[in-house]
């Protein structure tokens, strides 16, 4: 495994993206553990990005379950009716909220949330994970952070969903 990670610091998002993408999958390749893979794809993306706060729900039953996350205290468990997280899960397909306060059912885990991310990985038809993104700025990400971090879930489903 690599000893550590390497970006362009101050590239633009999308460069950076197109620098980490091969490395988290250098990374995960050789590891058959979901939870350490996707706790390295929180650490990777927090320390390129700095977001406020990035991880994963995990699909159990009718509810997501906290994963692994980097950031501040989350809450644990969210309906599939519930969130942006539940919209994401539900509908299976990305949601980009540039201004929070704007979406209804919206659950702030921090005050200092103003725009999010949630991009789900669909395996056999069901939403089995989630990964939410949240930033302190309003209207922070744009159709470049869907369409890496959609790559990214590919790359996981691609891991450890697929049968061979
Ligand atoms: N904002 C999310 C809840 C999870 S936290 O942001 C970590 C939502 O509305 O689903």
């Amino acid at each position: 495994m690599a000893e550590s990670i390497i970006y362009t610091a101050g590239a633009t998002r999308e460069t950076i993206y197109q620098e980490l993408l091969p490395q988290i999958k250098a990374v995960m390749t050789p590891e058959l553990d979901l939870m350490a893979n996707l706790a390295n794809v929180t650490a990777i993306l927090k320390e390129a990005f700095g977001f406020l706060w990035i991880g994963f729900y995990r699909r159990m039953d009718d509810e997501l379950v906290l994963g692994p996350f980097q950031g501040p205290l989350a809450c644990t468990r969210i309906r599939l009716d519930q969130g942006v997280c539940g919209a994401a899960a539900t509908q299976q397909r990305s949601i980009l909220v540039p201004d929070v306060s704007q979406f209804p059912g919206h659950i702030a885990c921090s005050s200092d949330s103003r725009s999010e991310i949630v991009v789900p990985l669909v395996s056999l038809g069901r939403s089995e994970l989630v990964l939410d993104i949240d930033s302190d700025q309003v209207d922070d990400f744009s159709a470049i952070d869907q369409q890496y971090l959609e790559a990214i879930m590919t790359m996981i489903a691609d891991h450890h969903y697929r049968l061979p």
